[in-house]
């Protein structure tokens, strides 16, 4: 599977990473979720990372401020889960934990809550201990998501989670990098399967939309790729939510996902094509 942005490009250093403890750094690629970060006015990117963001925004204008909507759209799920009583965050394909990561959100709650993060790339391996030194009750797993086993297994996670308490897990704009041949809706059951009742399932995924496709192609065609993202529309989300109960309000644009006074003020939020929900396993 070629990853827009994720650790698998042919041609790169990062992308000839074939698991876990293969490959090298190399800063001089940028990485989707560095320049994520670069939009949400994070510090873990650099000047290549800037100026991939530049060219993608030719593009797709909108794009930043979608991972902005989206960001926000984290800490408000963070906020709704913390106040429910959840502890435990797994968050796959995490990208950086900086601007609204899981542990800040959660820790300024309960400092007790645990969180894990997990992505393959080894540049967010390197930027993830950077920015979780110090941090109590928050870990970082280099690993494929797309091996369960692995990533349930690893003793960072298995030390921090508590598989007999709730845990939510996270997909917040993993999924696209999983074309439909991948069975992506059998991963998110097999990780929903590992966790007990009264757990969550938060996904946040990027719809169709031509200018999107566009840059996000363009991404791909940077590192000599085909395009590998698939974008899905809500009605295409419904079935990883399979065995879970959606909470209120649905599958809906992010802005319009329990939505807060201080929020980005938006003329049109149904038109924003990022769409999340939150499921709960009952
Ligand atoms: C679009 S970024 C989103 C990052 C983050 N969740 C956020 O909201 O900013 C997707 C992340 O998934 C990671 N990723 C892609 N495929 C992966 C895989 N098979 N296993 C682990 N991480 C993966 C990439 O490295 C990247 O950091």
């Amino acid at each position: 599977m070629a990853l827009p942005g994720g650790p698998a490009q042919p041609g790169s250093t990062r992308s000839d990473a074939a698991g876990p403890d293969a490959g090298e750094v190399d800063v001089a690629h940028p990485s989707i979720a560095r320049i994520r970060d670069s939009w949400l006015g994070g510090t873990h990117h650099d000047d290549a990372d800037r100026g991939f963001a530049d060219q993608i925004v030719v593009c797709a204008p909108h794009l930043p401020y979608l991972v902005r909507a989206q960001n926000a759209f984290v800490r408000r799920l963070v906020r709704y889960l913390t106040d429910r009583g959840v502890r435990q965050f797994l968050d796959l394909g995490s990208g950086v934990p900086d601007i609204n990561a899981a542990h800040r959100v959660a820790h300024e709650v309960d400092p007790e809550a645990k969180i894990v993060y997990v992505d393959l790339d080894p540049t967010i391996a390197q930027d993830s201990a950077d920015l979780l030194a110090g941090t109590g009750n928050a870990a970082f797993v280099r690993a494929d998501v797309r091996r369960p086993d692995e990533v349930l297994g690893a003793p960072e996670v298995t030390d921090l989670i508590d598989f007999g308490e709730p845990v939510a897990v996270l997909m917040i704009e993993f999924l696209l990098h999983l074309q439909d041949s991948e069975n992506p809706a059998g991963l998110v059951a097999a990780y929903m399967d590992a966790v007990p009742s009264g757990s969550y399932l938060g996904i946040s995924h990027f719809s169709q939309d031509d200018q999107l496709h566009e840059g996000l192609t363009l991404f791909s065609r940077m590192f000599g790729a085909p395009p590998a993202v698939k974008l899905r529309d809500p009605g295409e989300l419904v079935r990883f939510f399979d065995g879970v109960e959606i909470v209120e309000p649905g599958i809906v644009p992010v802005p319009l996902w329990h939505p807060e006074p201080g929020d980005e003020q938006v003329r049109n939020p149904e038109l924003v094509r990022v769409h999340a929900g939150l499921g709960r396993k009952v």
